[in-house]
């Protein structure tokens, strides 16, 4: 059984990796901004900041495995910079890094080229590591929950993109495997993916038939998309962020499917359709 120290414990994705590896005799340690918020995870904690090297110098002695995820946003290659960084100073032996579909210095949005510099800093530290490379969650879904409860319809800026979303307690399921268990994973990075690519038709056909009531897909230009969420207050590194993405996926970048969830987990990864029935019941 190894130490196994997670950033990001409180988020979507980290929470649900430290769900999948309870009870599996792993020593788990939490690297978090604020103990009180994490308290419920039920966890070891360690306070730092990865924006401030200074506040994580320390946080990852004694741990063999780390994972490390940062938030979304400009600061990103700073925050994994220095994750990295402290894990070397704290003698880790293998970094497993949450990385995004098609991170690389070409990617055709900005989310994906600020990954592919992590990505390479990774690789080129000398540390053993194993990325991740997730496409769009199908949580992401959920911002479109009330149009759908009141309305019946999922405004969103995708076209008729067909896209392999993937579901995040499927993208938890593989980090807590390649963490259990990193030495066949060293030096790999896999792209993960649901298990078909699908259309917002086709996600709005499986959210009514999950709530038993039609759901209509109503695509909007991807500039009115960005228009309404700056008008919510989106910041101007995101709406470049969530404009690249639109365009990028409305012109079909991205749309292939990987096994590597079953290859990883043995287990197929969760459809649109079971998504739909657990988050839309
Ligand atoms: N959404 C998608 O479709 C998608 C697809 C592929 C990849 N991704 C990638 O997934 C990652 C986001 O994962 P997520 O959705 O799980 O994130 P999330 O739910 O937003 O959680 C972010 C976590 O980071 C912590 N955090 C924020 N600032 C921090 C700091 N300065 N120092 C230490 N911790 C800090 C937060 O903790 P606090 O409690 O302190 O705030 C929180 O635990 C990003 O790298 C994104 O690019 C997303």
């Amino acid at each position: 059984m190894s130490t196994i120290l997670l950033t990001g414990a409180t988020g979507a994705v980290s929470s649900a990796v430290i769900q999948a590896l309870q009870g599996a005799g792993h020593r788990l340690i939490g690297l978090v901004r604020d103990p009180a918020k994490a308290a419920h995870l039920g966890i070891e904690l360690r306070t730092g900041d990865l924006s401030y090297l200074r506040t994580i110098e320390t946080a990852f002695e004694g741990v063999d495995t780390a994972w490390v995820l940062t938030p979304p946003g400009p600061n990103a290659p700073i925050q994994s910079s220095n994750a990295v960084w402290a894990a070397r100073l704290g003698g880790v032996k293998h970094v497993v890094r949450m990385s995004a579909i098609g991170a690389a210095h070409d990617a055709p949005n900005l989310n994906s080229r600020l990954h592919a510099l992590s990505d390479s800093e990774l690789v080129g530290s000398g540390m053993t590591y194993t990325i991740v490379q997730p496409h769009f969650f199908m949580q992401n879904l959920m911002m479109a929950a009330q149009s759908i409860a009141e309305q019946g319809t999922i405004y969103f800026a995708l076209g008729d993109a067909k896209i392999p979303m993937i579901d995040v307690r499927d993208i938890a399921s593989t980090v807590a495997a390649i963490l259990a268990n990193p030495a066949p994973h060293a030096g790999k990075t896999y792209t993960l993916t649901g298990p078909a690519a699908v259309t917002m038709a086709q996600v709005a056909a499986a959210i009514g038939e999950a709530l038993g009531k039609p759901v209509t897909y109503v695509p909007v230009p991807v500039a009115a998309a960005v228009d309404s969420f700056t008008k919510m207050g989106l910041d101007d590194y995101n709406q470049v962020a969530l404009r690249d993405y639109l365009t990028s996926y409305s012109r079909g970048w991205k749309s292939d499917v990987t096994s590597s969830v079953k290859d990883i987990t043995g287990t197929q990864a969760r459809g649109i359709g079971e998504f739909a029935r657990v988050y839309f019941k």
